[in-house]
């Protein structure tokens, strides 16, 4: 059975994660109104992996014995000042984030939480993986300018992208 700490900290994370995807569909939604389909496609199959991720320290709460409660949902911001504003602040979440999962590894350690490291280890390569991703995306808004042609270019590149769910045996 799971220490009451971790089950509360694990609580607190399934909730960060649905807050990450409401914002990323938020923002998703900015881009459809600012008619960069391609954009918010990106940011669309952001929302689905936050969404896995929820789940996934939902599953596993509940494998370790442990209580799921679901909290409210923060309240997301709306209005950006543009597409190079919205990656600036889709990095900060992410840095933010990746000091939520090193929080709770820190929690795991103290606790001699061997089975609750190991889960939360692929988290740790996802954040890393998660803020190159963003990083490269706002170098590349910079070199263009978040303007132009080349704003069309990545507008297509972005629409590319598409959903695998890293858990496909947990749904
Ligand atoms: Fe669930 Fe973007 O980290």
């Amino acid at each position: 059975m799971i220490k009451i700490t971790l089950e509360n900290a694990l609580n607190e994370q399934i909730n960060a994660e649905f807050h990450s995807a409401y914002i990323y569909l938020s923002m998703s939604s900015y881009f459809l109104s600012a008619g960069l389909s391609g954009y918010a496609n990106w940011m669309r199959v952001q929302y689905q992996e936050e969404l896995s991720h929820a789940t996934r320290f939902f599953d596993y709460l509940n494998e370790r014995g442990g209580r799921v409660k679901l909290s409210p949902i923060e309240e997301v911001q709306v209005e950006f000042s543009g597409i190079v504003d919205v990656f600036e602040k889709t990095l900060e979440h992410e840095q933010m984030v990746t000091g939520l999962i090193n929080k709770l590894m820190d929690i795991s350690i103290q606790e001699s939480d061997h089975a609750t490291k190991s889960f939360l280890q692929w988290f740790v390569d996802e954040q890393v993986e998660e803020e190159a991703n963003v990083e490269q995306i706002l170098n590349n808004l910079k070199l263009i300018k978040g303007e132009g042609q080349g704003l069309l270019m990545m507008d297509r590149e972005m629409q590319s992208r598409v959903f695998v769910n890293p858990f496909p045996a947990k749904g």
